[in-house]
Formats: C-alpha cells, sequence, structure tokens
C-alpha cells in the first residue's frame, strides 16, 4: 500500500508550500508531485495497455521506476497467482501474441441425448477464459471451416486492476474525506418503464431494444445525459451524488465495482464509478444547475430503459427564486452503439449508429425533445414512432395561429413552441416524417396517376400508413384500389398514432377513413409474392410500390418479380416506385455501389419486353437531408406525352381530375402543372452515374455542345461577319409555275463536327400534336368566315414544311425551324447532303427505354445540325432528307 504522510499536506508556517527537495526522503511524498505522477504513470501504462495488451506487469515497472515512484511497495501489490495466470496462457512467454487463441482445441465432449455414450464432436464455437479454460462451446454437426474461438463475458475479479495492483488503495483526495463505496449491493432487475402508452400495453411497454447479441464482440452502449435546472445543494453533495450513482447503477441491472468521487474548487463534484460493465462518470455545475452523466456498458442489456430513472434520480429540481416554485427539468440524451460488431449485428439493432432512428432520434443531443409514442416488434418487423424537437425549429404558420402569436413576439424563434414532429421507423428505417409527409406521397403518386390518361384500377404495394391510398383516392377516375401490406400491425398502428395519413374526411365522395372507403380493398399478404404467384395480367392502370428502399429489398433485382409486377399492368399501365435517395456525381458505377440494387431494378425494368419508358425524378422537400428519388416506368410510350405535359396542361388535368374537398382547400398541396414541369428531367448527377455504365451509352457523348467544335453563325442583320449567304432563287415547277426560294451558301471553310447556325436552331418553337389538331380542326372553318383563315393555312403549311416530330416518341412534340435554318434545301440524295442532326441517329434505333441524358438533352437533341462532312466556302449547304427520322 503507498502511504502519504497527511503531516507534510498542508503549507508551511510562513504560507509556502514546501519545495520538493524539502520532501523528506524515504516513504512520504508530496501529495503535489505523487498526484502528478501517479496520474501521468497510470495514463501512460493505460496507453501501454491498450496498445500492447494488458496484465503484463514488466511494462508497468519500467515506466514507474523511470518517474521515480516508490517501486517496492507498488511491486509488492502483483499478485504472484494473477501474473502466474497471465503468463501461463502464453505458449511463448510473448504476452503482445494473444496467447488465449492458442489453447482452445476446438472438441467437445457431447453427451448424446438420453443414450449416456459420450462422442468427442468439433465445435463451431469455443468460448475460453482468461486463463485458457474452455468456458463453453457450440456444437455444430456440419462444421466446416475455423473453429471460432472467443472471449467469455466479462466476469468479476477481487478488484485487482489491469495495472497489476490495486487502484482502489491509491486514492488522494484533496479537501475531504474521499467517498468511496465497492458497490456490494446485490443487483436486482427493476420493473422501468418508459413512457408506456397506457392502451397499448402489449406492444409499446417501454423502450424495446434488442439485447446486444454477441458478448465477444468488442463494442458497448454509451448512454449521455446532460440535465439542467437541478438543485445547487444536491450537486454539491457527493454523498447524494454517489447515492444516486449507485442506485441508478442497480436500476440498471449493472454491478458497481468501486466509485470515486472529488469535490472540487469552488464548486461542483465529479465521480467516477468503476462498474463491472465499464464505468459511469459526471461532473456538476452546482451554480448552473447542471449535470453532465455519460455511462457506458459492455452489458447486453439494454440502457435506454434506464433514462427515466437516472432523470429522475439526478434531476432534482431546483427553486425559482422568484416564484418559489420548482423549476422545470430539462434533460438532453444521447445514445450510441460503440465499437466493433459484426455486420449482422448493426444490422439487426435499430438503435445501431447506421440507422435513421439512431441519427433522426436517439444519437444526437441537438434533438432536445424526443418521445417515445410506439416501440413494437410485430410478426414482420419493429415499429418505432416517436417525437422530436431539434435545438433550431420554430414555430410553424399553424403553431404561430395556435398560439395566436404577433409578428414581433419572440417565441417566433424559439423551438419550446414549434410542435414536435412524428417520425415513424420500420426495422430503424425512416418511413414517415409528419410534418412532409404530403410532399413526399404527392410526389411518389400524383406523377404516375397524371402519367396515365384515366386510371380506374391502382394497385398499392405496402403503404400499410394509408396516405398513398388517400393521394389515390383524390382521383375521381379511379374505381378500385387494390393494397397489398405485408404488416397489418403497420396499419393499425398508423390508424391510430397517425389518424391523418389515412384521413379522407376531406375528400368528397370518400369515407372519413381511406381504409373504409368503398373502392379500397386491404389485403394483407407479401406483395411481391401475391402478385407473381397469383400471375395477376393486366389488371392495374398504375401501380405503386411504396416499400422499403431498393437496397433493403431483394425482390427488386428478381426478373420474376418485376415481369409479375409489369404483366399486371394494363396496357397503358405506369408503375412508380420510390428509389430511396439522390445520387451524387461522385458515387461510382451504379451496379457497384450502395446503390447496386436499384440499378438492378432499373436493368430488370429497362430488360423487361412489356416496358417502352422509365423516366427518374426527383424530389427534395420530403423532410429528408437529401432529396427523395422516384421512378416512373410506362408500358406505352404514349405516357411521355403526359410525362413532358406543360404546366398549363397538367393545372388543367387537376382541376379536372382531382375531386372536391369538403373544406373546399386545395387538395393538393404540393404537386401541380410546375411541379410535374420540375421532374421532366432528372438531376444530374443521374445522368454522371448513367454515364459510368460499361460500355458506355452511345448517348453519353453528347451531354453539351462539343466545345472542340465552331459554332458557323448566320446574322441577317449583318451578312459581313455572317459564316453564310442566303441567296434567292427562282425555281419553276413542272406546271411551268415559277416560284421564288432561296438557298444557303457556306462563305468560309467549316469542318466537320462544326454547329450549324445554332442561335437560329435554338430558336426553334415546339408545338404539340394537340395544337395541330386544334389549329387543323373546326375552328379553322368557323375563323375562314372572319377573314383569318389565310394566315392560320399558311401557318400549317410552315409547321408541315419546317416541323419535324421530337425524337422522344410518344411526346407528342413537333419542333419547328424559325430562323435561317429553314431555308436550307433538303435534297433526297443522301451524298449530296453536308448536314446532318448533332445526335445521330441511336445504334439501336429509337431512344432507349431509360435514358436519363435523352430526359435532360431532349430539346437539344431535337434542333441541333452539324456539319456531317468539311464544307468549303462557296458551297451550298443541303439538309438530307431523312435528317429527323427516328
Ligand atoms: C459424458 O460427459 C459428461 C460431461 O463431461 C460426464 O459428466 C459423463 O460422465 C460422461 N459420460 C460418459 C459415459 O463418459
Ligand atoms: C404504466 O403502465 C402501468 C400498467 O398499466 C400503469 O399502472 C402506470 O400508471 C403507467 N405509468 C404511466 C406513467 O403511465
Ligand atoms: C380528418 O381531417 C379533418 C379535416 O379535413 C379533421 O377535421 C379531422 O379531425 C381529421 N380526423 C382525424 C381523425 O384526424
Ligand atoms: C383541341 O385539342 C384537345 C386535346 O387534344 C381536344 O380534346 C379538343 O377536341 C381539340 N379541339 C378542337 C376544336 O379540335
Amino acid at each position: 500500500m503507498v502511504y502519504i504522510n497527511q503531516n507534510n499536506r498542508g503549507p508551511r508556517d510562513d504560507g509556502m508550500l514546501p519545495a520538493i527537495d524539502a520532501v523528506p526522503k524515504g516513504y512520504t511524498i508530496d501529495v503535489r508531485v505523487f498526484l502528478a505522477v501517479i496520474t501521468t504513470t497510470m495514463a501512460l501504462a493505460f496507453t501501454a495497455g491498450v496498445m500492447i495488451g494488458p496484465t503484463d506487469p514488466r511494462l508497468v515497472t519500467p515506466i514507474l521506476s523511470f518517474l521515480k515512484v516508490p517501486l517496492p511497495e507498488l511491486y509488492a501489490l502483483h499478485e504472484p497467482a494473477t501474473m502466474a495466470k497471465a503468463i501461463k496462457t502464453s505458449s511463448s512467454n510473448n504476452i503482445e501474441a494473444a496467447p488465449a487463441r492458442k489453447v482452445a482445441e476446438g472438441t467437445l465432449d457431447v453427451n448424446q441425448a438420453g443414450g449416456g455414450s459420450n462422442t468427442s464432436k468439433k465445435a463451431k464455437e469455443v468460448i475460453i477464459s482468461a486463463n485458457g479454460d474452455i468456458v463453453a462451446a457450440v456444437a455444430d454437426d456440419d462444421v466446416a471451416g475455423d473453429v471460432i474461438i472467443k472471449q467469455p463475458k466479462r466476469t468479476p475479479t477481487d478488484h485487482v486492476g489491469t495495472l497489476g495492483y490495486k487502484i482502489k488503495e491509491v486514492h488522494v483526495n484533496i479537501d475531504t474525506p474521499v467517498l468511496e463505496g465497492t458497490g456490494n449491493d446485490v443487483p436486482y432487475d427493476r420493473d422501468v418503464s418508459y413512457n408506456n402508452v397506457s392502451h397499448h400495453e402489449e406492444r409499446s411497454g417501454g423502450l424495446e431494444q434488442p439485447l446486444l447479441r454477441d458478448q465477444s464482440n468488442p463494442s458497448g452502449q454509451h448512454l449521455l445525459v446532460d440535465i439542467r435546472n437541478v438543485e445547487a445543494a444536491f450537486l454539491n453533495s457527493e454523498s447524494r451524488l454517489a447515492e444516486a450513482m449507485q442506485e441508478s447503477v442497480t436500476a440498471g441491472g449493472l454491478t458497481m465495482l468501486s466509485y470515486h468521487c472529488h469535490s472540487l474548487h469552488p464548486a461542483g463534484v465529479s465521480c467516477v464509478g468503476v462498474l463491472l460493465e465499464s464505468h459511469i462518470s459526471f461532473h456538476t455545475w452546482p451554480d448552473e444547475g447542471v449535470i453532465t452523466l455519460d455511462l457506458f456498458t459492455t452489458s447486453e442489456k439494454p440502457l435506454l430503459p434506464l433514462l427515466p430513472k437516472i432523470e429522475e434520480l439526478f434531476g432534482v429540481p431546483r427553486i425559482d427564486p422568484e416564484t418559489g416554485l420548482e423549476e422545470k427539468i430539462v434533460a438532453l440524451w444521447s445514445h450510441e452503439l460503440r465499437g466493433f460488431r459484426t455486420e449482422d449485428d448493426r444490422k439487426a439493432n435499430p438503435l445501431d449508429g447506421q440507422s435513421d432512428l439512431a441519427n433522426w432520434v436517439t444519437s444526437p443531443l441537438e434533438v432536445v425533445y424526443k418521445k417515445q409514442i410506439v416501440s413494437m416488434q410485430t410478426e414482420h418487423q419493429r415499429i418505432d414512432i416517436w417525437d422530436a424537437r431539434e435545438r433550431d425549429d420554430t414555430p410553424s404558420y399553424d403553431d404561430g395561429k395556435k398560439l395566436g402569436l404577433k409578428p414581433d413576439d419572440p417565441r417566433w424563434l424559439s423551438n419550446e413552441h414549434a410542435s414536435p414532429t412524428r417520425l415513424f421507423f420500420l426495422n430503424g428505417a425512416l418511413q414517415v416524417i409528419s410534418k412532409h409527409e404530403r410532399e413526399f406521397h404527392e410526389s411518389l403518386v400524383q406523377p404516375a396517376m397524371f402519367a396515365h390518361p384515366s386510371p380506374k384500377t391502382v394497385a398499392i404495394i405496402g403503404g400499410g400508413e394509408g396516405a398513398t391510398l388517400r393521394e389515390v383516392l383524390r382521383h375521381k377516375s379511379v374505381e378500385k384500389v387494390t393494397m397489398i401490406e405485408l404488416d397489418e400491425k403497420v396499419v393499425e398502428v398508423s390508424k391510430e398514432f397517425m389518424p391523418y395519413l389515412s384521413n379522407c374526411t376531406d375528400i368528397v365522395g370518400s369515407a372519413a377513413n381511406c381504409f373504409d372507403d368503398d373502392r379500397a380493398n386491404l389485403i394483407i399478404a407479401d406483395a411481391f409474392k401475391y402478385i407473381v404467384d397469383k400471375q395477376i395480367n393486366s389488371e392495374f392502370d398504375v401501380l405503386i410500390v411504396d416499400a422499403m428502399n431498393p437496397e433493403d429489398h431483394d425482390e427488386f433485382t428478381n426478373s420474376d418479380v418485376i415481369n409479375g409486377l409489369v404483366n399486371s399492368l394494363t396496357p397503358s399501365g405506369v408503375m412508380a416506385v420510390q428509389i430511396g435517395f439522390a445520387p451524387s456525381i461522385l458515387d461510382p458505377r451504379a451496379d457497384k455501389g450502395m446503390n447496386r440494387k436499384r440499378e438492378l431494378l432499373i436493368n430488370n425494368l429497362e430488360s423487361s419486353p412489356g416496358i417502352s419508358s422509365i423516366h427518374i425524378y426527383e424530389e427534395s422537400h420530403c423532410g429528408y437531408w437529401e432529396p427523395r428519388a422516384f421512378l416512373v416506368a410506362c408500358r406505352d410510350v404514349s405516357c411521355r406525352k403526359h410525362w413532358y405535359a406543360e404546366t398549363d396542361e397538367v393545372d388543367y388535368q387537376v382541376y379536372d381530375r382531382i375531386g372536391g374537398t369538403r373544406s373546399g382547400e386545395r387538395s393538393l398541396v404540393h404537386f401541380d402543372g410546375a411541379t410535374q414541369r420540375s421532374f421532366h428531367a432528372p438531376p444530374r448527377a443521374w445522368e454522371t452515374i448513367y454515364c459510368l455504365r460499361e460500355p458506355q451509352p452511345f448517348e453519353c457523348a453528347y451531354r453539351g455542345l462539343d466545345l472542340d467544335k465552331e459554332l458557323f453563325e448566320y446574322f441577317p442583320e449583318n451578312e459581313d461577319s455572317s459564316a453564310f449567304e442566303i441567296r434567292a432563287t427562282k425555281t419553276t415547277t413542272d406546271d411551268g409555275e415559277v416560284k421564288d426560294g432561296a438557298v444557303v451558301y457556306a462563305k468560309v471553310d467549316i469542318p466537320t463536327g462544326s454547329y450549324i447556325m445554332p442561335t437560329h436552331l435554338a430558336a426553334s418553337f415546339e408545338v404539340s400534336d394537340d395544337s395541330m389538331e386544334n389549329i387543323s380542326g373546326e375552328p379553322t372553318a368557323d375563323l375562314e368566315g372572319v377573314g383569318k383563315a389565310i394566315v392560320v393555312d399558311d401557318f400549317i403549311e410552315y409547321i408541315d414544311a419546317y416541323g419535324h416530330p421530337s425524337l422522344q416518341v410518344g411526346s407528342g412534340k413537333n419542333f419547328v425551324e424559325v430562323g435561317g435554318s429553314f431555308v436550307i434545301r433538303t435534297s433526297d440524295d443522301a451524298n449530296e447532303a453536308n448536314v446532318r442532326r448533332w445526335i445521330p441517329t441511336h445504334p439501336e434505333g429509337g431512344r432507349p427505354k431509360f435514358s436519363p441524358v435523352y430526359d435532360r438533352h431532349r430539346h437539344s437533341f431535337d434542333v441541333f445540325l452539324v456539319a456531317s462532312r468539311d464544307i468549303k466556302a462557296g458551297e451550298e449547304i443541303v439538309k438530307p432528307l431523312t435528317l429527323w427520322k427516328v
């Protein structure tokens, strides 16, 4: 035992602290020097222990002697037995070589049931103790490969610290007698429940968290708790705090080995408790009324249920001196699973750092309000619902209205008056954000619904929360909705805890709850299996896949499933799938990285003969940190007409096809013509990753005008600086009629690939088949009477002559040249022609079913012309007749 001469601690008579050389030689030492030395020693030895491995006294000794710590005393504390064990496990006397692994034999005596004859079998797993004894083994009849050797769950020792001496006896307290305990109380399990939602006792009783499964993993749970508005006297009392610490440890079913507290100058307490399962520690600020506490355990017992107990034990409220009332305790907390677990263990635990539940709720301290509403394990999955409010949340428009906030009210900037967001998780993956669910569900449902001319039968896969159904039921054309959800608990829980998701009260012609609408038909089944097994054929006008992200679904990678889904669509059917998050321009090839299953889904749709056109779009207003991505796949190319519809057409369709509301409010809050317009082309990252495909798709060479090529312009007002000259001609037709015309000549040499009159071509106008039909139709006849028919007829004639259909087959769009380029003569002799369109015909014919490049550059592809060979100055410019043939 280290002996410290108390007599030598105080100040000298002259008020000075004794000089170091005044310390008597021998077994007394200045306490400050001792403290410094022992702290440094422990830190160094601990670091060494972490790096090199525990229990090697030979490592500690030189450090201690180097630091001139009185060696004999410390050394005497090594327990020979412990050392011997440590060395026994080493076959080579080489402690660093993790000796324990060498001692297990990997065999297991199995007592045959009933028989009594023992056989020796190879074990799959062998659990060994620190001294190499086999503690347990797991049998496996089909052992293949290596035997897994595991360290056992930790067991208490007789207080021997890993440095080889008894930590308990090496302590110093500056001011007050040390307060130290051994935590000998028998641990017991308390019934700790938290936010028990009383009417859902059986399924939401407390913060359920699966046990950490594999104790041999070097991992644990860390709980951080910061509490404010705590009584100063409590925060200054070592004994009260130590008692609270002891009690919370006991309540958590943990084992305290020893603890150690210091009072600090001028106020506050620091404590650390050594647990069999690791440690608990805290620090207090009595003046500020704050305690920060952390608890780290390697125990398999979940820590979250202990939170309310910790808040209760340490959250002793202080009294507001002005009001004389108890202040409201504010507690912030964070839970982390730390260390290293196997990937399977991580995936299985919804509180793992890679889950949304951890990232959005349990981990961030910035989420200042967290309340668990539901936590349950169903037959299929785990459901969690939480209310959460972040530090920088502020009141919404509705919050302000409810509170009657005036424009200059300071509460507009306070998070306390913002209503919390309700978050719905399945297996830890975020499914619904209450505040943004309308944007999300309208973005998933409405583009597909409007891509079909008049959807009558609709199927929904998943979507048990009801909001997808709600969006479908807004359409007057819909006669039947088949919803196939795997887990009826999702329906039940959402109806109860997020009733707005399935609230159809406001929809004229629907029921109070969307599930009760006569048109809705809920089937509880595995939808993918259901559709494949039933071989549903040509039944749904629209099919919406509102299941989890493709990365979590192997079904999407199965072409049988995809073909089953496609076959269930009617000939003009449209399918919508939510496909996770936006890619980034830095992503690897889509079939390699995180999103490879999404790429397989797209590949399967591309190779499905039933699909003609696939479009990707993103919406960034769904409340997630990144934009959400969606996919629409159509059986017929004519859906491009609806997909690329202009804002006015969609606005009109919304009016025409969406039913009214009882409240008179607009039915849709996010989707309209302009929103659809923003979906016409996917963000550039989609093109970037698409063009990483191997071999690179043909059109990827046309992602923007080629910078190596020159632009050759025509300026009608300044022919001198123009690259072209337009000369008037007179031609005589077969009937002998003389017609005025014009031809275009090059004034300069134009190399192959150069752009011909790009500014004129970029001014081309777009006219739809519908418009053409209307111009050519009945009104023209009426107009004849008012003398405008000639103009209209000329217009139609012009479009016939200089317009061409878009390369986006099915889009019903035509592009009409209006600049100098329309004068360029067209020849049916391909050899005579010297210009071609910028993007040549795709080697496979029309545009591919799926191509973000065509979607993004379709207007450029539909207008620009380039020189198809070197053109000499003075040559006439000639277009081929087949210029715009697809
Ligand atoms: C079988 O093994 C068990 C455990 O090692 C032992 O208790 C028992 O005596 C053995 N029985 C026979 C028949 O060897
Ligand atoms: C929790 O549930 C139990 C049993 O139903 C009940 O007695 C208790 O009052 C509930 N606690 C809270 C805080 O609601
Ligand atoms: C459903 O919505 C209506 C308003 O459209 C509202 O009055 C009603 O309270 C809501 N019902 C539920 C259960 O949320
Ligand atoms: C104009 O076009 C729309 C859409 O194709 C069509 O419904 C309407 O009948 C047309 N009107 C005339 C006068 O042709």
